[in-house]
C-alpha cells in the first residue's frame, strides 16, 4: 500500500514539472538560431562583419532567429515582414534599448534621448526636440547659416593642391552644420587636425561605442574595463558635456540681457524648457545637445563621403548630378539649400547611397519591455532586438541587381526612407526612428551638390582600383579613406 502511494505521489509530481517545462517551453517558444558554445554562445560566428555574418545565418536559420552572446539573448530581423513584425505591429514592446557599456559613461545617462526606454520622459524629449529638428519651417529660417558653412570649406578647397581626405573634410562641415543649427557658431575648422577639440571628443565616442566591448556580453568584466572601452568614452563623454554647459550657460546669459535672440535650436530648446520646468531642464538639454552632435555628424558625413566615392566612380553620374545642381544655381553662384532638396536625379544618387552603403546597419539595437509575441514565437522581456536593415537592402527579391549602384531606380519607383518601406529603412522605423531625417536630408545634399558643382576631383589611383571595403563600427565606415584632389570649375552663370 505504501508502495503504491509512493508511486502514485512520485507520478503526480513528475507529471506537475513536466507540464510545467512543457508550459515554461512553450512561453519561452524562441525563434531557431545556430547552436553555440557553452559561456560564449555564437560569438565567433560574428566575425569583423556581423551584419554579413547574420545575414548568411539568417539564410540557414529563417527571417526571424535568435543568437545568444554571453548573458545577452538577441532576435534578429532580416526580412521586410519580420522587420514590420517588430517595428510595426509590436512597436511599444520592441521600443527600448539595451545600454552598452560605453554609454553608462555619459555622465546623466538617464536623460539621454538615444538609450533610455520610449517612456514618458522620452516622449518629453522626442516633444521639445520637434519644436526645431523635425520642424521644416524652423529649420529653413537658419539655413543661410548653414549654407555660410560651405561657402568657408569651398573657400577652403579652392585653395588646396593636394588630396584631402573627403570623408574627414565632410565630418567637420557636418560638425560646424549641427553646430549652426543648434547655436548658431562653428565649433571646428577644416585643416587636418583639431587635437583635443570637438572632432577628437565626437570620433572617440563613435569608435569606443562601435566597438565590440567584452564587458558588455560579460558583464562581471565591467569594472576591470578590459580594453579601456570604459576610460576613454568617460574621458570624451566629459569634455562634451563641459563644453556643452559652457554653450547653455552663456546662452542663457545672452537672453537675460535681452538683446536679439539667435532663432537656433539652442533657443527653442531652452523656451520649451521655460514652458515645461518640471520634465524638461537644463540638464535635459545638455545631454540632448551632446547627443545630437554623436548622433547626426558622423551618419551624415559617413553618407557623404560614399556618395562621392560613388560619383568618382561613375563620371555619367556625377556629370548629371553636375547639371542638375546647375539648373537652380542663382545669379551669385551659389547654391541654394532650399531648391536642392527636390533634386530627383540629386536625392536618387543619396538614397542609392543610402541603401548600398546602409549607414547604421543593425539599427540601434532595441529591447523587448514586456514578453511579447513575433510571429509564432514567444520572445521574454529584457531580450535585445537586431534589425538587419543592411541585409533588406541589398536583398535580391526587393532589389533588382541589388550590388549595383543604380540611382535610376530611386526614379522609377516611390520608395522612401520615411520607415513605410521595410526593405529601405537607414533610418529605422516606428517610434524610436531618426529624428534628425531633416537635417541629414539638407546637410548631405548640400555637400554633395556643392562638392559635385565647384570641383573636378582627380583620384591618386585608376577607378578600377578603388578600395570598397566597408569597416563595421557604429557607423559603415570606408575601409580605406576616400582620396581626391579638388580642382575649381568655372561655371558659366
Ligand atoms: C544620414 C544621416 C543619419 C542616419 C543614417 C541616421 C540613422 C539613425 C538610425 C538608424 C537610428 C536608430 C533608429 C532605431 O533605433 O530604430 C537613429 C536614431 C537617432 N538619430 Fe539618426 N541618423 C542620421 C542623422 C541624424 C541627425 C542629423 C540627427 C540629429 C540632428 C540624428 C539624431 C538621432 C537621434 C537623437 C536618434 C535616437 C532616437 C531615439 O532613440 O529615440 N540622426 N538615427
Amino acid at each position: 500500500m505504501d508502495q503504491l502511494l509512493f508511486l502514485f505521489l512520485s507520478s503526480i509530481i513528475i507529471l506537475f514539472f513536466l507540464l510545467h517545462a512543457i508550459d515554461l517551453h512553450r512561453k519561452r517558444r524562441l525563434p531557431p538560431g545556430p547552436p553555440g558554445l557553452p559561456i560564449i554562445g555564437n560569438l565567433l560566428d560574428l566575425g569583423p562583419k556581423p551584419h554579413e555574418s547574420l545575414d548568411k545565418l539568417s539564410k540557414k536559420h529563417g527571417p526571424l532567429m535568435t543568437i545568444r552572446l554571453g548573458r545577452i539573448t538577441s532576435v534578429v530581423a532580416s526580412t521586410p515582414d519580420a522587420t514590420r513584425e517588430i517595428l510595426q505591429r509590436n512597436d511599444e514592446a520592441c521600443s527600448g534599448r539595451v545600454i552598452p557599456d560605453a554609454v553608462s559613461c555619459l555622465p546623466d545617462n538617464d536623460v539621454a534621448l538615444a538609450w533610455i526606454p520610449a517612456n514618458e520622459s522620452w516622449r518629453t524629449i522626442r516633444k521639445a526636440l520637434s519644436t526645431y529638428l523635425t520642424h521644416q519651417h524652423k529649420l529653413d529660417t537658419l539655413r543661410h547659416l548653414r549654407q555660410n558653412v560651405m561657402e568657408g570649406v569651398l573657400d577652403f578647397l579652392r585653395q588646396k593642391k593636394a588630396g584631402i581626405e573627403i570623408g574627414k573634410l565632410a565630418f567637420a562641415v557636418a560638425l560646424n552644420m549641427m553646430s549652426n543649427t543648434c547655436m548658431s557658431q562653428n565649433v571646428t575648422n577644416y585643416e587636418s587636425d583639431d587635437i583635443g577639440g570637438f572632432k577628437t571628443a565626437v570620433k572617440t565616442v563613435m569608435k569606443v561605442t562601435g566597438k565590440f566591448n567584452l564587458a558588455d556580453i560579460f558583464p562581471v568584466l565591467k569594472p576591470w574595463d578590459p580594453q579601456n572601452i570604459g576610460r576613454d568614452a568617460k574621458a570624451a563623454y566629459e569634455w562634451l558635456d563641459n563644453v556643452a554647459d559652457g554653450y547653455i550657460s552663456e546662452r542663457i546669459k545672452h537672453r537675460e540681457s535681452k538683446l536679439q535672440r539667435f532663432g537656433d535650436m539652442l533657443d527653442s530648446l531652452l523656451d520649451y524648457s521655460e514652458a515645461n520646468e518640471a520634465e524638461f531642464t537644463v540638464k535635459h538639454i545638455k545631454i540632448l545637445l551632446v547627443e545630437l552632435f554623436l548622433a547626426g555628424t558622423e551618419t551624415s558625413s559617413n553618407t557623404t563621403e560614399w556618395a562621392m566615392t560613388e560619383l568618382l566612380l561613375n563620371p555619367d553620374m556625377f556629370s548629371r548630378v553636375r547639371k542638375e545642381v546647375a539648373t537652380i544655381v542663382g545669379e551669385d553662384g551659389k547654391i541654394q539649400e532650399a531648391k536642392i532638396l527636390d533634386l530627383p536625379y540629386l536625392q536618387a544618387v543619396i538614397k542609392e547611397t543610402m541603401r548600398l552603403h546602409l549607414s547604421v546597419p543593425l539599427l540601434v539595437p532595441h529591447k523587448t519591455e514586456t514578453d511579447v509575441k513575433l510571429g509564432k514565437y514567444n520572445v521574454p522581456k529584457g531580450t535585445q532586438i537586431l534589425v538587419n536593415a543592411w541585409a533588406m537592402a541589398r536583398d535580391p527579391r526587393y532589389w533588382g541587381n541589388p550590388l549595383g549602384f543604380k540611382p535610376e531606380r530611386f526614379l522609377e519607383n516611390e520608395i522612401d526612407y520615411k520607415g513605410q518601406n521595410f526593405e529601405f529603412i537607414p533610418f529605422g522605423s516606428g517610434r524610436r526612428m531618426c529624428p534628425g531625417i531633416p537635417l541629414a536630408h539638407r546637410v548631405v545634399s548640400l555637400m554633395v551638390a556643392s562638392f559635385v558643382y565647384h570641383f573636378d576631383w582627380k583620384l591618386p589611383h585608376a577607378r578600377e582600383e578603388m578600395d570598397m571595403n566597408d569597416a563595421f563600427g557604429l557607423t559603415l565606415i570606408r575601409a580605406t579613406p576616400l582620396i581626391a584632389t579638388p580642382t575649381p570649375v568655372v561655371q558659366n552663370t
